[in-house]
């Protein structure tokens, strides 16, 4: 039995740097959850398909595409989308279509797969609660608006994509109004995991507290 460390959490609460490190540290895999939906919201919007569009025009559309995922890049037909995903609008296409419970449907039994074959720390918004309920160790790391609003503005410029911060702080709240009021899905607190609260901590601050609650 393979185990799996499920963290959740909003938008910019560094969950995935803090995965990666913890997947590093403890020796297995990185499932990086909102690649795969950042990467089906880029090719459906390259093959025209709308997040308003009726369920069977999309599973058509999911039909031909064939997703696979390594631990860091993200394939679907064997084309690398690891480089396409990181920008705004792959950021808001992953938001809108994973609202749709048929693009949810479709990426479950991948994600559980990946889970069953390897030791796995597995971040997203739903892993703790759908996707990996019986998860060896549950966590939801939080940080305040303001940080991750702040956060994300100073990743944007870093990365050269010029964002002010009102602009970074509206889409923090809105992604978070998105990803908590869905129907299905929404990103909550799973009874049983770990409320971690990283505003004021540093990142190996985090980790360290993981890897201490990982060992108890
Ligand atoms: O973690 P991220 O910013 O890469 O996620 C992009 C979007 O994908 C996010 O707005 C919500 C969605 N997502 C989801 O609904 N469920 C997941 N397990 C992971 C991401």
């Amino acid at each position: 039995m393979k185990r799996v460390i499920a963290i959740d959490g909003p938008s910019g609460a560094g969950k995935s740097t803090i995965a990666r490190l913890l997947s590093e540290r403890m020796g297995f895999y990185y499932l990086d959850t909102g690649c795969l939906y950042r990467a089906i919201g880029v090719y459906l919007n390259e093959k025209d398909v709308k997040d308003t569009d009726d369920d069977d025009r999309i599973i058509v559309t999911l039909k031909s595409a064939e997703i696979v995922y390594d631990g860091s890049s993200v394939f679907i037909n064997g084309f690398n989308y690891t480089d396409l995903i990181r920008t705004p609008l792959a950021g808001h296409l992953a938001s809108v279509f994973s609202a749709r419970g048929v693009i949810r449907s479709f990426l479950l039994e991948y994600q559980r797969q990946f889970g069953r074959q390897y030791d796995t720390v597995a971040e997203g918004r739903d892993m703790t609660t759908v996707v990996f309920p019986d998860a060896w160790k549950k966590f939801y790391v939080d940080a305040s608006q303001e940080v991750r609003a702040n956060r994300r503005f100073k990743q944007m410029l870093e990365m050269g994509k010029p964002i002010t911060y009102d602009e970074a702080f509206k889409d923090v709240k809105l992604r978070d109004e998105r990803d908590m009021n869905r129907k299905i899905a929404p990103l909550k607190i799973a009874d049983d995991a770990t409320y971690i609260d990283t505003t004021h901590l540093t990142i190996y601050e985090v980790i360290d507290r993981l890897i201490s609650l990982c060992k108890q």
